[in-house]
């Protein structure tokens, strides 16, 4: 059941300290509001504060000001209901596949009632006859399915993605891509994808931002009115690209 859900993150800043306790302001004053769940895109040059900004929704961090809130409360803190998948997987290996997906629904004592949903997310990742192969036996599309299925299986109101696929080969994205946006269809919670790949951001989000390098702000926004499965060889999506692109090299000159 979806309920409401609302992220909104208004002016929010984070300056950090680096070595020589200098400050490194990473977000200034960034907004964003999403209103439903929507999958929404953060493209923008290395360094301009987009895992920062997944750090804070997903409560691992603070901003120093400015409103962070989801569904009216502030984020204090990590919950479960805000999922959380890494560029590096992150699987435990001492877990097996099945273990890995099925971990939260333990570790919430849930899993008695809702253990059929981790065979379920296995095969919608395409994972089954790997149930109990380990980490460290599984290839590096296999370990994001896992990673992918092991936030996606809590039901989360957002999730984010950073970079979450980046470093797969092109088939193998593809394919992943297409099972996202099936989990996505189903479950409708809000997802934030950090990306460097401008089609892999035109072909999954409803609503492609772009931040300014460093301090990173909000400079561009294009909406993507295509319909699922997308035609990543239309004139509609390749103009899309375009645009993106266009936006990130007009305001990034300096710093590309
Ligand atoms: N814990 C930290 N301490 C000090 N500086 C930090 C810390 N975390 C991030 N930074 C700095 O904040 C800035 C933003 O970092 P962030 O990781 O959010 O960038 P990013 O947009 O995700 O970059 P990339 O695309 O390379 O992943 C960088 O200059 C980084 O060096
Ligand atoms: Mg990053």
């Amino acid at each position: 059941m979806v309920g409401k859900r609302h992220l909104l993150a208004d002016n929010i800043t984070r300056i950090y300290h680096d070595t020589d306790n200098k400050q490194v302001h990473a977000l200034d004053q960034f907004k964003l509001e999403i209103t439903r769940g929507e999958i929404v895109a953060l493209v923008g040059p290395s360094g301009c504060g987009k895992s920062t900004f997944l750090r804070l929704v997903a409560g691992l961090d603070q901003p120093q000001s400015g409103t962070l809130s989801y569904n009216g409360e502030m984020i204090a803190g990590p919950h479960y209901d805000r999922g959380f998948v890494f560029q590096d997987t992150n699987l435990f290996p001492w877990l097996s596949v099945y273990d890995n997906i099925a971990f939260g629904l333990k570790a919430r004592r849930v899993f008695k009632q809702e253990q059929a949903k981790v065979q379920e997310y296995i095969e919608l990742v395409g994972l089954q006859g790997f149930e109990k192969a380990y980490p460290h036996q599984i290839s590096g599309g296999m370990a994001s399915r896992t990673s992918l299925a092991r936030t996606f299986i809590q039901d989360p109101g957002v999730i984010l993605l950073d970079e979450p696929l980046s470093a797969l080969d092109a088939f193998t994205r593809m394919a992943i891509q297409d099972e996202i946006i099936k989990i996505w269809q189903r479950d409708q919670p809000i997802i934030i994808l950090v990306t460097h790949d401008i089609e892999e951001a035109v072909y999954l989000s409803d609503r492609v931002v772009i931040l300014s390098s460093r301090p990173g702000k909000a400079i561009g926004e294009v909406t993507i009115g295509l319909q699922h499965p997308r035609d990543r060889t239309s004139s509609e999506f390749v103009r899309l690209r375009r645009e993106i692109m266009a936006i990130l090299e007009c305001c990034n000159k300096s710093k590309l």
